[in-house]
């Protein structure tokens, strides 16, 4: 099959991007780089042999969009990745974000509804808020985001239910990622972070490497068992899966409705704390860490019911926190090695 994948050379699509080429898809990769490199390209053509086609282009433009789709209106399906993701930067350049995240989005939308190409859109936890329980189900009403980043994925999926209402043949999967981390076996890619990186798992790798003197946790105060805050981290390898069978389904037109939601979890949370302990005790790599004051706008805990994607998708996550952790580390020296040289 014929699929697009928008954002491919990022973090999460870039991971995708190898295991729809090992399953023999044809793949168009879409990025206008602001947050990756075309050295990615070669690590994918690295591992797999192959070399996707690479469309350099910003979604933001409308008029080059529809000249991708002028050339690419035969593919079997899409998968949009390409935002921007900063929480932080959000809160100070929301227009970036809207901009970026909701024009792009619309254009998109434009033409996979006069092709009938289906959709899979990456959308995150964020959209859940402070949740009233854990686990946290689809069904759980969306809370006011913290940022602006956030009201840009609950837009997006806004967006997305209003034009399948409308187009009963157009059939998407809104795929709500809780805590990606970890990189792929071979240690060619992982996550890049750009300047100090804002999540826990890159920001614990850069101290254990020695880039950053210390890791503040913050805050230790929270009423959770250890007084710090609980996330669901998933393995970024087990989060690509998921895409492929969510693609499979697409597919297979098995779905009730034209716009499915999955959270994507391990449905297991872990603290702060228990995420340092475990790098520690499976890496044998000790961590500089310090408690220091909450941070402005945590959740207190976001864990997922990943039964859903279980019981439709037949997907569930596989590899543990310690194995996604080692990943992150290896991934990490070798990144390490690699800008220095
Ligand atoms: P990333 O920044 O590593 O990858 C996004 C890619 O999209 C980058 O390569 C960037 O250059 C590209 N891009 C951005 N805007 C573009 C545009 N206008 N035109 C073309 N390309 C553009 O991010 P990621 O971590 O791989 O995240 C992928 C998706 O998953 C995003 O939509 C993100 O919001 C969502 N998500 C990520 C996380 C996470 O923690 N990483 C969690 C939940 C949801
Ligand atoms: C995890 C935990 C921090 C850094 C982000 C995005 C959200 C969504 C998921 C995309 C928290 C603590 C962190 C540090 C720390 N992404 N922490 N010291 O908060 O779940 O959310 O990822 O859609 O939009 O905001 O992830 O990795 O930032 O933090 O103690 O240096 O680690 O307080 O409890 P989070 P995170």
């Amino acid at each position: 099959m014929k699929i697009i994948v928008t954002g491919g050379l990022g973090y999460i699509g870039s991971h995708v991007v190898i295991l729809l080429i090992e399953q023999e898809h044809e793949v168009i990769v879409v990025d206008n780089l602001s947050n990756s490199s075309l050295t990615v390209l070669d690590r994918i053509k690295e591992i797999t042999g192959i070399t996707p086609a690479f469309e350099a282009l910003d979604l933001q433009k409308q008029v080059d969009v529809q000249t991708l789709f002028s050339k690419h209106h035969n593919s079997d399906g899409l998968i949009h990745f390409a935002a921007l993701k900063s929480v932080g930067e959000s809160v100070q350049e929301p227009l970036k974000y809207y901009q970026n995240n909701i024009n792009g989005l619309v254009y998109l939308l434009n033409q996979l509804v006069v092709h009938k190409i289906p959709l899979i859109f990456s959308s995150s936890c964020t959209v859940y808020g402070e949740p009233d329980r854990v686990p946290i189900n689809e069904q759980e009403p969306l809370k006011p985001t913290v940022s602006p980043y956030g009201g840009t994925k609950q837009m997006g999926e806004t967006i997305i239910q209003d034009v399948c209402v409308a187009n009963k043949t157009f059939n998407v999967i809104l795929l709500r990622y809780f805590n990606p981390i970890g990189a792929h076996p071979s240690g060619k890619i992982g996550e890049i972070p750009q300047g100090v990186p804002a999540n826990l798992v890159p920001f614990l790798t850069q101290t254990a490497i020695g880039k950053r003197k210390e890791l503040f946790v913050f805050g230790a105060d929270y009423p959770t068992p250890d007084g710090t805050c609980i996330r669901d981290y998933i393995h970024v390898m087990d989060l690509a899966h998921a895409h492929i069978l969510s693609l499979k389904f697409l597919w297979a037109k098995k779905n009730e409705s034209n716009c499915e939601i999955f959270n994507l979890g391990t449905g297991k949370g872990n603290s702060v704390l228990e995420l340092i302990q475990t790098f520690e005790s499976s890496t044998g790599q000790k961590v500089n860490y310090k408690i220091a004051s909450r941070r402005e706008g945590d959740i207190i805990q976001a864990y997922a019911d990943p039964s859903k994607a279980k019981k439709i998708l037949g997907w569930q996550a596989k590899q543990s926190l310690s194995l996604a952790l080692k990943s992150a580390w290896e991934w990490e020296k070798n990144w390490q090695k690699e800008e220095s040289s």
